[in-house]
């Protein structure tokens, strides 16, 4: 007997991509994140096109793949609520808390999250934690604070570093950048998101837990788990 190829975490994303597809609703404008899981959903989203009115996206990228499929994409403005929002995370934990930012997308997928009734997390099994912080923290900053944010990370036993591409400082969607803060132990999502928010020059902090998942389609070697919190 021939032990079955373990699957790859492409495949496992390309698997939730198209489990996600059972929360849009016919007829109606669905959230859209940002990443190569998401990627996947936008690809399934394809064979459903007609059954959906549209998206509202959360980054540059997600607009053009939706876009190309031929599916319109609304400015957040025009939508009052929007019933769920799918997108993937970079760390989620038993209580469906995220760490999300990888991608650099993380403000407008906090908005396009804060419209919708129900955030569908898709991700693979690599992205379930015990608790956040092994992956760095994304936060988006206005550039003239990103020193001071930093030294204020470091109070808390963090090292921020600015995030790079093709050797300059990575400008966001919005203009801003990107600092990733390694040595964090995110043990209170909740206050650590609240706290943060409020230093000057922070746009936004990539936990999401007063935005957290309410679902989420975790692809395993065992299939897709749907987990509730
Ligand atoms: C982008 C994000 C993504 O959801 C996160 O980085 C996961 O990406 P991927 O699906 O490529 O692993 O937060 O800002």
């Amino acid at each position: 007997m021939t032990t079955p190829t373990p699957l790859t975490q492409d495949e496992l994303k390309a698997l939730v991509g198209q489990a996600a597809l059972r929360y849009v609703v016919p007829g109606d404008i669905v959230g859209v994140g940002t990443g190569s899981t998401v990627n996947k959903f936008i690809d399934a989203l394809a064979s459903i096109k007609s059954q959906v009115r549209g998206a509202v996206s959360s980054s540059v990228a997600s607009t053009e793949r939706l876009r190309a499929i031929g599916i319109p994409v609304f400015d957040a403005n025009e939508v009052e609520q929007l019933g769920v929002y799918i997108d993937g995370a970079d760390e989620i934990d038993g209580l469906g808390y995220m760490v999300k930012g990888g991608g650099a997308a993380l403000t407008r997928e906090k908005i396009v999250a804060s419209l919708a009734r129900q955030f569908v997390c898709i991700a693979d099994e690599s992205k379930r934690v015990e608790t956040l912080g092994r992956f760095p923290l994304p936060v988006e900053v206005i550039p003239m604070a990103a020193a001071h944010i930093a030294r204020r990370f470091a109070t808390l036993g963090g090292q921020a570093r600015l995030r790079l591409k093709d050797g300059q400082p990575l400008v966001t969607d919005n203009g801003q950048h990107i600092l990733d803060v390694t040595g964090l132990h995110v043990t209170d999502p909740l206050a650590m998101e609240s706290e943060i928010n409020q230093w000057p020059g922070v746009l936004t902090v990539g936990i999401f837990a007063h935005q957290k998942a309410q679902v989420c389609l975790l692809g395993t070697a065992q299939g897709v788990q749907t987990l509730t919190y």
